[in-house]
């Protein structure tokens, strides 16, 4: 941007400057991830799906989906240029304010996409937002994240959000589902981080997640799998992270791909 940034970062969505062939792009990929989804995604994410009326097709007006989302659980959807810094990020997550990309991927660009758009972001995280508890947790995420800016541990909280919001997955019965929106946006990985044998999936822990570092650049090696968005939500209100930040800060990092002795492995990998 050649202009300086309002003081939250947001910019209009400037719904009408989109092209049809914009549009498009947002129902090929939404039409290829409703039908692979059911069954392999929290119940939760369809009922959002559903709830803020995503499927009529094109690329939603953030205006209605804050009226939507915030007549449930107080939410709204902002638009911004891109990435926006920690802070801007964590002060809007912490008012219930989620920040999403307006532009959409080109055409060629369906399997994969560096940077997040309104597809990742829009179709990928805002649903959950319409859950209570799930609504309730990342804001409870972005008020930690202000408070790990203060205590320089954004390193370890980053990890949270990754292996969390963007790459969860969840108990469900017998067998796992998926929530992260990293997963729920991709295609390939919505398969893949249930049906490979490659990949380990571990229960949840705070402390092993907040040390395992991650990739950004290719599917996931490990997931961690929690038992429940109320489970979540109740470590993360439970936990007292300054005394956990001093604590993590004498351990060691872990690799994407270790698996330790202490892991519970929740299925093969
Ligand atoms: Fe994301």
């Amino acid at each position: 941007m050649k202009t300086a940034p309002s003081p939250d970062w947001t910019i209009p969505q400037d719904w009408d400057a989109y092209t049809s062939a914009e549009h498009a792009v947002w129902d090929t990929l939404f039409a290829r991830q409703s039908a692979l989804l059911p069954g392999r995604v929290v119940p939760a994410f369809m009922a959002g799906l559903e709830a803020l009326d995503l499927s009529r097709g094109g690329i939603p007006r953030f205006e209605e989906l804050s009226e939507h989302l915030g007549a449930r659980t107080g939410w709204r959807v902002v638009a911004v240029p891109g990435l926006v810094p920690d802070e801007v990020f964590f002060r809007h997550l912490a008012n219930r304010s989620f920040v999403a990309g307006r532009f959409i991927r080109r055409p060629d660009q369906l399997e994969y996409l560096q940077e997040p758009d309104v597809f990742h972001d829009v179709f990928g995280h805002v649903p959950l937002l319409a859950d209570p508890v799930f609504a309730d947790y990342l804001q409870a995420y972005g008020e930690g994240g202000l408070r790990a800016l203060t205590l320089g541990s954004l390193d370890h909280l980053a990890r949270l959000y990754w292996h969390t919001v963007e790459f969860g997955l969840i108990r469900a019965g017998a067998g796992l589902q998926i929530y992260g929106a990293g997963i729920v946006s991709s295609h390939g990985e919505s398969i893949y981080a249930l049906d490979d044998l490659a990949p380990h999936r571990l229960a949840f822990d705070l402390r092993r997640v907040m040390r395992t570092r991650y990739r950004i650049d290719a599917y996931q090696q490990t997931y961690f799998v929690i038992d429940s968005f109320e489970d979540l939500l109740r470590q993360t209100l439970e936990t007292d992270f300054g005394p956990l930040y001093a604590e993590l800060g004498g351990l060691p990092d872990i690799d994407p791909d270790t698996v330790l002795s202490t892991d519970r492995t929740v299925t093969g990998g």
